[in-house]
């Protein structure tokens, strides 16, 4: 192995043949790979090199879309880009169950975002508390209106800062906390610049004043100004209910196991852990198809999820005077405006067909997709199992990796319309079929 030397300053041909020989002992089949996924349309392919460093080819997942979503009484057909099988099958099927029950509700539950300058201070406490409240906040406000004005042109902006000792859990330890109001973008450029100004403006007005001893103003040490993932204050809650007799027609233990299904993952942590990650099959695909930032979305939800201290289920139930309700509370900050959605064609499209929704209506469709995805499990895994379904849709990919034909394909679907599929099922069939064609 060899270092790469200067290799942003090559060229992408050069860099992939770098890679290929470095790494694959030139594989030429390797390198036929990353060119195939190449865009022939060079002004495409090179916004999709510009979103990253270092760009190699293109990454594909399917884009896919799960109709019959009745939102707040109206039709959505939601975007999902996913590689899972079932994924998309199992929220159509959600959506559809819904669609004669009244659909989905929405209801927004907060839109707050949150940033901190995080600091040292070795000093008298009070005497900061008081300079805070009295010099330095409104001098924070005045010297982020630059960046602020446009923002709050839109109706967002600075919310509140308060300064918070946190001297309890670390030495010298004190924090801004900043709340935002971001709109419909997701605020991270927004919020990370007005937290380095406070963080500029702050030095300077302890450095000039008087109240302060060297000492005091020297023990300040600004150690990082950043918008936190966390924002258990922007929020929504997606709904479903129905009569219980509805759900209990066919098995009138229905709810009940229900129940009880979301009961073990509201207590049990191993099963919470992989609830939610059902939940986020639905929520992520929508994230990435509307080109939102998954990884913030993850780092939120699953700290929301532990928020009592034990990590829990993100939905619920309850039966209310012979109603069953399920819903899911999800924290999000998602954006329509600035990021990916201007720029991937594709994010283009997802939002199109979603109606070009504000960030906020974004919420209530993502936390939707993410509700009909755990119905969809549980309901599943409660009745017929959760490998029905889940193979029947991963066929298709066991077929593609041995390489069926597509007319070994059609029989082999056929054939497995009636049979559970394994991968050693389908393997052996497989060769009953082939041996029958040749
Ligand atoms: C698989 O991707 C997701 C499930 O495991 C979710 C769940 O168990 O609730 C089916």
């Amino acid at each position: 192995m060899k270092l790469a030397e200067r290799f942003s300053k090559l060229t992408k041909e050069e860099k992939i043949n770098w890679v290929i020989s470095t790494y694959t002992n030139n594989d030429t089949d390797s390198k036929t790979i990353f060119t195939q996924y190449l865009n022939s349309d060079e002004t495409l392919q090179k916004l999709h090199d510009e979103f990253a460093e270092n760009t190699l080819s293109n990454y594909y997942l399917p884009f896919c879309v799960a109709p019959n979503f009745l939102i707040n009484d109206e039709l959505y057909a939601i975007p999902m880009a996913i590689e899972e099988s079932s994924v998309v099958a199992a929220a159509a099927k959600s959506a559809k169950f819904w669609l004669d029950k009244g659909g989905f509700k929405t209801q927004l539950l907060g839109t707050k975002k949150l940033g901190h300058v995080h600091f040292i201070f070795n000093g008298d406490k009070q005497k900061l508390h008081t300079f805070f409240d009295e010099i330095v906040k409104q001098k924070l406000y005045l010297e982020t209106i630059p960046i602020t004005k446009n923002m709050e042109k839109r109706g967002g902006g600075i919310l509140d800062i308060t300064l918070v000792d946190k001297t309890k859990d670390l030495e010298g330890y004190f924090q801004f906390h900043a709340e935002f109001e971001t709109m419909d973008s997701m605020g991270a450029n927004f919020i990370n610049s007005c937290l380095e100004q406070f963080a500029k403006t702050f030095k300077r007005e302890l450095t000039n004043a008087d109240g302060f001893s060297q000492i005091e103003k020297d023990s300040l040490s600004v150690i990082m100004c950043i918008l936190s993932n966390y924002t258990p204050e922007c929020i929504v809650r997606a709904e479903v209910s129905c009569p219980i007799e509805v759900l209990n027609q066919e098995n009138p233990d229905y709810t009940y196991k229900f129940q009880q299904a979301i009961k073990i993952a509201e207590i049990e942590p191993y099963r919470a852990t992989t609830h939610n990650k059902g939940i986020m099959n639905g929520v992520d695909a929508v994230v990435i198809a509307t080109g939102n930032d998954f990884r913030a979305v993850e780092a939120c939800v699953h700290s929301y999820a532990a928020k009592s201290g034990k990590y829990s289920s993100l939905t619920h139930c309850k039966i209310e005077n012979g109603v069953f309700h399920f819903w899911l509370d999800l924290p999000l900050a998602l954006g329509t405006v600035g990021g990916l959605t201007q720029l991937h064609p594709l994010v283009k499209v997802a939002l199109k067909i979603l109606g070009n929704p504000s960030a906020y209506k974004l919420m209530e469709i993502v936390a939707v997709a993410g509700l009909a995805q755990n119905f969809g499990a549980i309901n599943a895994m409660i009745t017929a199992g959760i490998q029905q379904g889940h193979m029947k849709m991963h066929l298709f990919n066991i077929l593609n990796e041995l390489k069926a034909t597509e007319e070994e394909k059609s029989q082999m679907v056929e054939f497995f319309k009636k049979e559970t599929v394994s991968y050693t099922k389908v393997v052996e069939q497989l060769k009953v079929i082939t041996n029958r064609i040749s």
